[in-house]
């Protein structure tokens, strides 16, 4: 292992990554619907050219800064997955007269009527999707709401209905494959249900667009899904471990840090790494800030990552004796996140340890909207 950067760093194993894209995607082309990754999890275009060499379509972004630094890079196909305000009106227009393909996300009528007016003012039509909501978790319309058809006939003059969008958010709470089957089935069924409403009452509702990556991982069947998405499954995390849909050594981000210290009699060693580093993100509380592995990566069990603080991180050795001679000061230790996103987003690149071998590379990584 390489070791003269300065720490804390942001770590990806790219033999780690190439796998995890390879794993959906082939799951995706085996349930025969098209891949659109959620590219908030890396924000970095070197990842983002790895999947869609892979085979996605596509790609779906949380911010029009993400819309706006792929298009940049070439991306044209993108879903803006976040509901639309007026106040990004005027960014998506400047994105879409510059050439984007960008799709739009309502789920309102109120929403619906302003970015048609937009539209019509400036002389677009917005593609959009009505936003479904199939668990309850967070936000969208319920197949049943008759909201649904309001918010169809208001997409007309500046905007266009092109299909409907869920996330099964609510699936990182469950953890046996049976549970995450069963949701991934909902998350279908609900989608396909409000899409098969909208054709009824004579909507065009080309695309079905559904995703999580506990929920692509676990389905079945996607009859009448036409697009899956998902993010996090590029790197995994600790929260993904817990819900069953990854190994720790599946995890491909980590966090370098090195000791600073030692308190012997409370059985600390203590790091660079604080919650500046790792985020706030305690996933399902059952990791503390991550998981503490040795400098390849392995973790190191009774070694626990308890408490932080900005930029200091205090482990507790929780079984016998003193091991400060096992970490000396100056030492690495590698941190597995709880959240990918939260974790990445708190650094601007990726030292990456190429899957070919060789001196490590930066990819760099953008925040920010
Ligand atoms: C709208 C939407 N689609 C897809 C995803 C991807 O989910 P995951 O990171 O579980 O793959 C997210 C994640 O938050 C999301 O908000």
């Amino acid at each position: 292992m390489q070791n003269n950067l300065e720490t804390p760093a942001l770590l990806l194993d790219e033999a780690r990554m190439q796998r995890n894209i390879a794993r959906m995607q082939n799951r995706m082309t085996q349930l025969g619907v098209a891949f659109r990754p959620h590219v908030k999890t890396s924000k970095c275009l070197e990842v983002v050219r790895r999947q869609l060499a892979a085979g996605a379509r596509g790609i779906t972004v949380s911010t029009l800064k993400e819309a706006e630094e792929f298009f940049r890079a070439g991306v044209d196909d993108i879903l803006y997955a976040v509901a639309i305000v007026p106040n990004k009106l005027d960014h998506a227009l400047r994105l879409i007269r510059a050439g984007l393909r960008l799709t739009l996300l309502v789920e309102s009528v109120a929403m619906a009527g302003q970015v048609a007016r937009h539209g019509a003012e400036h002389g677009v039509c917005y593609d959009v999707l009505i936003e479904i909501d199939t668990d309850g978790h967070r936000s969208g319309i319920k197949p049943a709401d008759p909201a649904l058809l309001h918010i169809a006939a208001a997409l007309q003059g500046g905007a266009r209905l092109k299909g409907v969008m869920t996330h099964a958010g609510a699936s990182y709470d469950l953890n046996t494959p049976e549970a995450l089957a069963a949701m991934a089935e909902q998350e279908r069924a609900r989608c396909v249900a409000a899409a098969d409403k909208l054709r009824a009452a004579g909507h065009a509702c080309a695309v079905v667009s559904v995703g999580s990556t506990p929920t692509a991982l676990n389905a079945r069947q996607l009859e009448g899904v036409t697009e899956v998405r998902a993010g996090v499954y590029v790197f995994f995390d600790m929260v993904m471990a817990d819900v069953g849909v990854c190994t720790a050594d599946e995890v491909a981000i980590s966090v370098l840090c090195t000791v600073i210290g030692h308190q012997p009699d409370k059985g600390w060693v203590i790091t660079d790494g604080g919650w500046m580093a790792m985020s706030r993100d305690l996933g399902h509380q059952s990791h503390g800030y991550g998981l503490v592995c040795n400098a390849d990566g392995n973790a190191i069990p009774g070694l626990e990552f308890g408490k932080a603080n900005q930029e200091h991180g205090v482990l507790q050795w929780t079984g016998e004796g003193d091991i400060s001679h096992l970490f000396p000061v100056g030492s690495s230790l590698r941190i597995l996140p709880n959240h990918a996103c939260a974790t990445g987003a708190q650094h601007g690149q990726y030292h990456v340890i190429p899957e070919q071998g060789g001196a490590w590379q930066v990819w760099p990584r953008f925040s920010g909207w």
